[in-house]
């Protein structure tokens, strides 16, 4: 049962490291989120996703946690995550962490106690072959660097060994089964974790890779879905407002394992294709078909076929979540133009679904070529310093521009908030009161119905939102689509549309609601 809160969420997805700085060491903290919360608010969003802000060696930017229950000493202390809660909820807002249950760092104290030789609580926390000659029937292992006799198995890089959910049918003598006490002994010790942070005033979960947990899973991911049924149960007893938003490949699996939301990632390395980045980075050479490029295939049903498969399926049960994208994907302003991004933006938030803003997207930042840092890779050009206006460091942090979390975009053009304010037609000012309008109209909410109308290549896009007719034109040309607009009165446009002999004509570029 999601919590009531939901149906009318707007996320904003905060990178700590590079959001405000407010001591000057270089790196964003709580006390930066809690200044810039009314900022955050004026946009629209009412809730938060914090990317992990937790102990850490930070060789996977946060993702691989040291403890759980302490939060890096770069951000802040715990006392200050718990007032950015507090001033979060003082307006009306509410702040979700990310949950990384499938794995810790190296350096968490219960893979160096798992590491020891002799046995202990915890030798069994991590998944281990008896035997260091033995790989580990296909899953990734480090071999040869414990005093434990055996391989540990991976979930990620290596510095993230895999924590032990046990496996769905176990043949081996060092596999457990997910009900193992072993393997039920990590399941709790991750509630436990979830507990401390409800208590202290979060209000739910990003669940990092959630379809991770038992090994050798099946296809319907019984084993991991098994987990999450207990852990939705658990919170519906004791914390039924508390919300858990999935990173899981397959959407419908992740919502009836109990999510209230999942991500719709069609290829979470990339962005998903069909819609603002239909790129390939191994074939560079192809064109880039993004829906929303003026120059694209105009192909909506690339996107829409495997997306209403999981919308039908989950209609009832959870939330879809959409976003503009997100620190592992390049931003969209990479290939989408200024008027690209506001058609893609116009469609993204007047979808059903649960949606998300990444910090910047709504000035349009840009994609940095930076050499990988922190684990970043590619996605590192996605993490650069949040740009606020045009003092030193674009207003992040005033440390020297050495000591930042990573350099500040320093070309000509950098889109910052203070100038877009200024500007009543700027990306900023047109994402605002694009969330005001879903905030108002009722038929745009998370939760209100949606149906297409006319999906075929090259025509408008049609699609109905309760009482509402939406039509799209991304195209560098005119298109058309058969619907019925007589009656009808326009709510709100990009570019224009109007009524022909074949139902409704949409100038280049544009977007309609009708209502
Ligand atoms: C998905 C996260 O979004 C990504 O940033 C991280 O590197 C991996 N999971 C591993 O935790």
């Amino acid at each position: 049962m999601a919590a009531s809160w939901l149906k009318d969420a707007i996320f904003y997805e905060i990178y700590p490291q590079s959001f405000y700085d407010t001591n000057g060491d270089g790196i964003g903290d709580f006390n930066g989120i809690i200044e810039k919360l009314d900022y955050v608010k004026s946009l629209g969003c009412n809730a938060i996703w914090l990317n992990p802000c937790f102990d850490s060696p930070f060789k996977d930017a946060g993702y691989d946690v040291r403890d759980y229950k302490k939060v890096a000493p770069r951000y802040g202390t715990n006392s200050d995550l718990y007032r950015l809660f507090g001033e979060a909820h003082r307006r009306g807002m509410r702040v979700i962490l990310d949950l990384v249950p499938g794995h810790t760092s190296e350096e968490h104290p219960w893979f160096q106690a798992s590491k020891k030789a002799e046995k202990n609580e915890y030798s069994d926390r991590y998944i281990w072959s008896n035997f260091c000659f033995e790989g580990c029937g296909g899953l990734n292992y480090v071999a040869g660097e414990s005093e434990r006799d055996g391989v540990y198995v991976l979930n990620f890089f290596k510095c993230q060994p895999a924590l032990n959910y046990g496996f769905l049918h176990p043949d081996k003598p060092w596999q457990r089964a997910a009900d193992s006490p072993a393997a039920l002994a990590t399941r709790e010790a991750m509630k436990d974790v979830m507990r401390f942070w409800l208590d202290h005033g979060c209000d739910g979960f990003r669940v990092d890779m959630a379809d991770s947990l038992v090994k050798f899973d099946d296809e319907q991911k019984t084993g991991t879905s098994a987990i999450w049924h207990d852990v939705r149960a658990m919170l519906d007893a004791e914390y039924p407002e508390a919300v858990l938003v999935a990173e899981w490949s397959h959407t419908a699996l992740a919502i009836r394992a109990g999510f209230d939301a999942a991500f719709c990632l069609n290829d979470p390395w990339t962005g998903y294709p069909t819609l603002m980045r239909d790129y390939d980075r191994k074939h560079p050479e192809k064109p880039d078909n993004s829906y929303f490029r003026a120059d694209g295939d105009g192909d909506i049903r690339r996107f829409l076929e495997p997306y209403l498969r999981e919308y039908e399926a989950t209609k009832d049960l959870g939330f879809i979540s959409l976003i503009t994208c997100n620190h592992d994907t390049v931003r969209p302003s990479w290939n989408l133009s200024d008027r690209e991004l506001r058609l893609a933006y116009a469609f993204l938030f007047t979808m059903p679904g649960v949606p998300f803003l990444y910090y910047g997207d709504e000035i349009g930042m840009r994609y940095q070529d930076l050499p990988t840092h922190e684990g970043g890779y590619f996605r590192t050009g996605s993490r650069t310093p949040m740009q606020w206006d045009n003092t030193l460091n674009l207003g992040f942090s005033a440390g020297c521009a050495d000591s930042l979390y990573l350099p500040v975009d320093s070309k000509r053009g950098a889109p910052t908030v203070a100038a877009q304010e200024k500007k009543p037609d700027s990306l900023l000012h047109f994402t605002r009161e694009l969330l005001a309008l879903r905030g108002e109209q009722a038929d745009l909410r998370d939760n209100a119905n949606l149906e297409i109308v006319h999906a075929e290549k090259g025509d408008a896009f049609v699609y109905r939102r309760g009482g509402l007719l939406i039509a799209v034109n991304p195209s560098a040309h005119e298109a058309s689509a058969p619907a019925d607009i007589s009656g009808k009165s326009v709510l709100y446009a990009i570019g224009s549309g109007e009524a022909a002999d074949a139902g409704i004509v949409l100038q280049p570029q544009s977007f309609v609601i009708f209502q």
